[in-house]
């Protein structure tokens, strides 16, 4: 990680470029993917089978964000950790804090308060992202709501169901319905190798400065997904309460893995 020490004097140089341009020292990129999540397959899928109710705030029974990440064409990669010391203030985005518990919950368990998902997130991608914290943060939610998956999906008959089965086809079709866009739709296997596929995340490019929705420079439009897929149903109301005191230790993988999960994407 970025947090982890460096040498004095990498450190000074960065403080050095940062006090000058945070802009000019951290561009790395050509435009973003903003990653929306359905919790309804992340608490379903194994081996991350279960998920916990936040301890501030109520998630939405909508998508959520996952990042806003930056991704060099030419590398091929997302960029990750752009600061030589990560420094993330909730202090930055508290007018955005009901925003963020509704639609960028962290329902990992143990029952946690969404805090240390925000800075893994803003660590990890915010940083490389040539925006301020709370412009990042404010970018990103104002960015899902614009795009309201879930009503376009209703809206072409696509509802959360746990027997039924959606074409692939038939969601992409639906996701046309985003103006100027192109999307990637990604997709869960119930057994990691085998049995239903679940729509698990859509990927959506935005303009370098995040302030628009984009046709995607790369052409690539599912990742694991079948021809036919489950759009299982998540309740909010319906999450447990955790302690963890009887849960897996903090480093378990059930954590929301902010970086873990696909860094090429
Ligand atoms: C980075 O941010 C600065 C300040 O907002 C802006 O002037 C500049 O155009 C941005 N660079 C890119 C490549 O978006
Ligand atoms: C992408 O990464 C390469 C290698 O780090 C770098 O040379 C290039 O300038 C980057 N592209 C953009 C648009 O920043």
């Amino acid at each position: 990680m970025a947090r982890s020490k460096a040498l004095p004097l990498l450190f000074f140089l960065g403080l050095l470029s940062f006090s000058f341009s945070p802009a000019i020292a951290t561009i790395k990129f050509n435009f973003f993917y903003l990653t929306l999540m359905w919790p309804g397959t992340y608490c379903n899928g194994i081996p991350f089978n279960k998920c916990c109710r936040p301890t501030a705030g109520t998630p939405a029974p909508d998508f959520f964000v996952q990042a806003l990440k930056p991704y060099n064409i030419t590398t091929g990669e997302t960029v990750t950790e752009c600061a030589i010391e990560c420094c993330f203030s909730l202090k930055l985005v508290k007018k955005l804090i009901d925003d963020l518990n509704h639609y960028w919950s962290d329902v990992s368990c143990p029952s946690n308060n969404g805090h240390r998902l925000w800075e893994d997130v803003w660590c990890t991608y915010g940083t490389c992202s040539n925006l301020t914290e709370s412009v990042y943060f404010q970018r990103a939610l104002a960015l899902r709501a614009q795009v309201n998956l879930l009503s376009i999906f209703k809206r072409n008959g696509i509802v959360p169901s746990s027997t039924k089965y959606y074409s692939l086809k038939g969601i992409q079709k639906a996701l046309k319905g985003i103006p100027g866009s192109s999307t990637v739709v990604e997709c869960n296997r119930q057994w990691l190798f085998f049995g239903d596929y679940y729509l698990y995340k859509i990927h959506i490019c935005i303009s370098s400065d995040a302030k628009s929705i984009i046709s995607c420079p790369i052409k690539k439009s599912t990742i694991n997904c079948g021809s036919e897929v489950k759009f299982l149903p998540f309740d909010p109301r319906e999450l447990p309460v955790s302690t963890g005191a009887h849960n897996m230790p903090a480093a378990n993988p059930i954590k929301m893995p902010a970086a873990a999960i696909d860094m090429d994407m």
